[in-house]
């Protein structure tokens, strides 16, 4: 399986946001990364459903949908209504992830589970099988451009041994800090989804950069 670049809107110009929509649209980006902030599970807001929907509504790619918000069940379906083709729920604000992996499915979504930095791979092994994606976290959620933490390829690695039986075919995205320097090694690790904010959106020229990443 050929790896996916999802740029993050997060990194984005709001006040052009439809120019870097179409940006994307035009790229060899695979997804839209959608990141919902809510300034309790992380110390940050970032936007809301106006949002999403405004991009959905240029959007030519799926919208993978980041939820960093406590008690994401309440509102798994009015980011399914927003657009969202994915969504992703982190392990430490589920305290029953089993029945919201299930309902997101009943919501004609692709499953996926975050898990921030401290939180170990293996904790997932009973869940792993019923998902469509795992989102490692290569930086402590709730901002854009943190420095990648180095632990995060042996992270990649269980992840991957855990899924070699239980889950073939499952997605392992990596998140925060991606850019040119280590998506190969990220890659090697078992990573075949790639988020990027501020690398993508800092870039001078951003869809060459985007197919740099495409052919890392
Ligand atoms: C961080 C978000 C990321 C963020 C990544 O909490 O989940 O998706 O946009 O940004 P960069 O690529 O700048 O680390
Ligand atoms: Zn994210």
């Amino acid at each position: 399986m050929n790896h996916l670049i999802a740029p993050s809107i997060l990194a984005a110009d709001f006040a052009n946001l439809q120019r870097d929509v179409e940006m994307i649209n035009n790229s060899e980006a695979d997804w839209f990364h959608v990141d919902i902030m809510d300034g309790m599970f992380v110390p940050n807001i970032s936007f809301g459903f106006p949002v999403v929907k405004a991009v959905k509504k240029y959007a030519t790619k799926p919208l993978d949908v980041h939820l960093m918000i406590v008690d994401p069940d309440r509102y798994l379906k009015d980011f399914a209504d927003a657009g969202a083709d994915s969504i992703t729920v982190h392990y430490e604000a589920c305290p029953h992830l089993h029945r919201t992996v299930q309902a997101i499915k009943q919501l004609g979504c692709k499953a996926a589970v975050a898990i921030n930095p401290a939180t170990p791979a293996l904790l997932l092994q009973d869940i792993i099988a019923d998902l469509d994606m795992v989102l490692v976290m290569s930086v402590n959620p709730g901002f854009g451009g943190q420095k990648f933490i180095e632990h995060t390829y042996t992270k990649i690695a269980e992840v991957k041994a855990m899924s070699a039986n239980a889950n073939p075919d499952l997605y392992i995205e990596v998140d925060g800090g991606v850019d040119s320097h280590n998506i190969a090694q990220l890659k090697t690790a078992g990573a075949n989804a790639f988020v990027a904010g501020s690398s993508v959106f800092s870039a001078a020229d951003q869809p060459a950069f985007i197919s740099t990443l495409k052919h890392s």
